[in-house]
């Protein structure tokens, strides 16, 4: 249920490990919090350590991992949030699924694909998975030996390799429906 007239809405950023969902997410809820706009992120691995901490990596974790985000930032958006998750979300029907709860339940949804290369990624390694997923001490990781699946009709594609951050968050909010900015 509504509990707000402001109209609250669901950015959705999708990529590979190291892509730059984290960097652009938190870019953008500074922006637009600094505007006025409440605005949260909902990160992975924020809601790995909670929400799902009960969850591994099998494609059935990760659908449920995906499922329970995405209803948590339709409930933010329906509270007249934007809800800005950052989520490899690899599956691209558990995806689709999320966006139909959104649509069902009259929430603007937005999905974003922060994309680099994966030799990229793997260069940027921040966390040091890419070289553990190489050397066997990390199993099923996204983009080494568990899939991927690109949106193949996001609604945004942003290729971090040539884009600033800066520019990446302009872009995502030119795209925020009409009555959210
Ligand atoms: N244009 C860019 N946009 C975003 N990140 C960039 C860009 N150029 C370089 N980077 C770097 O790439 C790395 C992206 O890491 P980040 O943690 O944001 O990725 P992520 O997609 O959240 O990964 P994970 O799925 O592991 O959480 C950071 O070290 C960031 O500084
Ligand atoms: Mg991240």
């Amino acid at each position: 249920m509504a509990t707000v007239t402001r109209t609250g809405t669901t950015v959705w950023l999708t990529g590979l490990p190291a892509s730059g969902k984290t960097t652009i997410g938190s870019a953008l809820v500074r922006a637009l919090v600094e505007d006025g706009r409440p605005a949260y992120l909902l990160d992975g691995d924020e809601l790995r350590r909670g929400l799902s901490s009960d969850l591994g990596f099998a494609p059935a974790d990760r659908a449920e991992h995906i499922r329970r985000a995405g209803h948590v930032a339709r409930l933010f958006a329906d509270a007249g949030l934007v809800a800005v998750v950052g989520l490899i979300s690899p599956l691209a029907e558990a995806r689709a699924r999320v966006r139909a709860e959104h649509y069902a339940a009259g929430v603007p949804f937005t999905e974003v694909h922060v994309h680099a290369s994966p030799e990229e990624c793997a260069r940027r390694d921040p966390k040091g998975l890419y070289a553990k997923a190489r050397t066997g001490e990390l199993e099923g990781f996204t983009g080494v030996d568990a899939p991927y699946e690109a949106p193949t009709d996001p609604d945004l594609r942003i290729d971090t390799e040539h884009t600033r951050v800066q520019d990446a968050v302009a872009e995502i909010l030119a795209r925020l429906p009409p009555g959210v900015r």
